[in-house]
């Protein structure tokens, strides 16, 4: 049967522009080509988990606005309970504006709109949800209170709780204690630790500095390099499955949704991992967030 998974979190529309290289200040790059695509952290790894696997329910707020309703038609395409995405009648969907460059490589800078209102009172509306749910995913596209609130609740009521700490921001180590995954890239574990990766040992090093503050176990993306798992028992890098590269964009939400369900299903650290890297080369594969992200029967299609 599948697994409950409670996603809350951002929605976006990505608007993409595929470019040569990306602009100096000050200067117009022509020749470009453009699309839209549906986006945010939170929405990407509510549709990664649901396109793997998981009955997934997402917790969100989007603007009264064409891309707010086009977001929710496209979840509930996907299967995805939307409840309880909420409407703000102030604000608009937020909106990412992306460039991509010829090696796959992005610049994002985004305008969270109605992302910013996900509040406290809406995560109170839904504490049926969370206790109903057998993972709550998190990330930090939404207000860092917002986040502390439901990792806190969902602590009371025994929940399993993903963090993907990204946009990373300094957090309140107290919370470190309540999470049983955490999933910062090199760039998230040095805002969080202050700590540089840059090789497997600096990487065990930063892991464990998680592990003395209490997280359980501990996952940091290394791009191409794959991932590398610590937890009290053991640690291991996961290499990356090769691939070509088109756009990265969405492959730490690839990965984050991935490795939701594979823990949901109760699958061993190294399979989980190994699930969570091929999800996620396939992403990097093909154009845009949410067009990116493959089903399972392409996962189980993969034959190393
Ligand atoms: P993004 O912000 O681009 O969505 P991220 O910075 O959160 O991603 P990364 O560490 O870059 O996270 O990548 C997440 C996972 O995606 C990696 O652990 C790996 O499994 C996969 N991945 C990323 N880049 C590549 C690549 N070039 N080839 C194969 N797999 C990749
Ligand atoms: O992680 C990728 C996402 O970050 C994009 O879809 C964009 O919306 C930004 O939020």
């Amino acid at each position: 049967m599948k697994k409950n998974i409670l996603v809350i979190g951002s929605s976006n529309t990505d608007l993409v522009i595929q470019t040569s290289h990306f602009p100096e200040p000050g200067e117009t790059v022509m020749g470009g080509v453009f699309s839209t695509f549906a986006g945010g952290k939170g929405a990407n790894q509510a549709v990664a988990a649901s396109r793997l696997g998981a009955k997934v329910t997402f917790v969100a707020r989007v603007g009264n606005d064409d891309f707010g309703r086009q977001a929710i038609d496209g979840f509930d395409k996907e299967g995805i309970t939307t409840s309880h995405i909420f409407i703000d009648e102030n604000e608009p969907t937020g909106v990412a504006s992306i460039i991509i460059n010829k090696d796959g490589e992005n610049t994002i800078v985004v305008a969270p709109g109605a992302n910013n209102m996900l509040s406290k009172t809406d995560i109170e509306a839904i504490v049926s949800l969370v206790e109903a749910t057998d993972i709550v995913l998190v990330q930090l596209e939404v207000p860092l209170e917002t986040v502390t609130f439901v990792i806190q609740l969902a602590h009371k009521l025994h929940k399993k709780i993903i963090l993907n700490p990204a946009p990373a921001v300094k957090l309140d180590y107290n919370l470190f204690s309540y999470l049983d995954i955490i999933t910062p890239n090199e760039s998230e574990t040095k805002i969080l630790l202050g700590k540089k990766v840059s090789d497997l040992k600096s990487a065990s090093e930063a892991a464990q500095v998680f592990l003395d503050k209490g997280v359980k176990n501990v996952v940091i993306t290394l791009g191409k390099q794959g991932a590398f798992f610590k937890n009290d028992h053991e640690e291991y890098l996961i290499p990356a499955i090769k691939t070509e590269v088109i756009d990265t964009t969405g492959a730490g939400d690839t990965f984050n949704g991935a490795l939701a369900v594979a823990i949901s299903e109760g699958k061993s650290w190294r399979d989980a991992l190994d699930f969570s890297n091929k999800a996620a080369a396939i992403s990097v594969s093909r154009l845009g967030a949410q067009s990116s992200i493959p089903f399972r029967k392409e996962i189980e299609a993969i034959d190393l």
